[in-house]
């Protein structure tokens, strides 16, 4: 039987992007339908989230499907020992689709592997969250009509920040230039950057960040020093504060630049920047609403035709 689990974005063809962001269209369209009913959708967050799970919670219940799962993991058997593989067995009995969490990288590869069922990746450790990656897609679509040619400017914690990560990768069918600005301590890792250079994606490092650095920027993506992801708390002391993006920085950037970050952020927008036209953030996280219709929809064998 064709695994239909959605593991990492790199899995997803320039066609594939296009057609899942023409199913997310048809979705913000409509997006009560009752094409689920009788599936049940099983999330399982062994992290902490806000918005992926209750958005995927949300595009489940508005296409008419039942959900069960956890967001604690201290409340069920894995905290008595029980493995992945017995977990992920166990909720296949019971749901359609498993959508997981998990602080492991490879988790959600290695679950697609045992279960009999698909899998959606909702963020293995610092590695892929490709279901962020299709609402920034459509968000940057929406917000510049295109995906092709664009300067964007990833800024912040580009080690641990899976968000970006994934981006880089589905970004390589669009011909972008991408321009990373992390401090030493979190730069972009040497994986990702010969990921680009075999992908013919373009990109420039940056230790400083400024209001001539943006200047060009289609796309400034911010994202937060991810505390949890660190061993050594010294280190992320040093780092914590180090961007900060005020609106003062905006007013010589171009006229289509929107502010997009996967959220949730502690201090690096300040809030002056929410009153800015350029802010999107927030209209980025409903964007997740219908990008997560579309994949629920896609890996339970519901088509685009089916939609339209
Ligand atoms: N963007 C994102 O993954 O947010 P949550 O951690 O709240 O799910």
């Amino acid at each position: 039987m064709e695994n239909r689990s959605l593991v990492t974005i790199a899995e997803y063809s320039k066609e594939k992007i296009l057609y899942m962001l023409e199913m997310a269209k048809q979705f913000e369209k409509t997006p009560n339908r009752k094409i689920l009913q009788g599936k049940v959708v099983a999330t399982l967050f062994f992290e902490p989230s806000t918005r992926t799970r209750l958005s995927f919670e949300t595009a489940a219940n508005r296409l008419g499907a039942r959900v069960i799962g956890f967001s604690d993991p201290k409340a069920t058997s894995s905290s008595k020992g029980e493995t992945l593989k017995d977990t992920i067995m166990m909720v296949s009995n019971y749901a359609d689709v498993i959508v997981m969490r998990h602080h492991l990288e490879g988790a959600a590869r290695y679950a697609s592997e045992v279960s009999p069922v698909p899998i959606v990746n909702a963020g293995d450790g610092a590695n892929q969250h490709p279901s962020q990656t299709m609402l920034d897609l459509y968000s940057i679509y929406k917000t510049q009509g295109t995906l092709e040619n664009l300067n964007i400017y990833l800024v912040g914690d580009l080690k641990y920040g899976r968000t970006v990560h994934s981006l880089l990768m589905a970004m390589r069918h669009f011909n972008p230039v991408f321009h990373f600005i992390a401090p030493e301590e979190l730069k972009m890792p040497e994986e990702y950057k010969m990921y680009c250079r075999q992908n013919n994606i373009r990109y420039v490092e940056h230790t400083d960040f400024n209001e001539e650095i943006i200047a060009d920027a289609d796309i400034l993506y911010m994202t937060r020093v991810q505390r949890e992801r660190f061993t050594d708390m010294m280190e992320y002391e040093r780092v914590k504060n180090v961007y900060i993006l005020r609106s003062k920085m905006l007013e010589q950037t171009r006229p289509n630049l929107r502010i997009l970050h996967p959220l949730p952020r502690v201090n690096e927008i300040a809030y002056d920047v929410d009153d800015s036209p350029k802010a999107y953030y927030f209209q980025q996280a409903l964007n997740g609403l219908y990008a997560r219709e579309a994949i629920l929809c896609d890996v339970l064998g519901i088509t685009l035709q089916d939609i339209l």
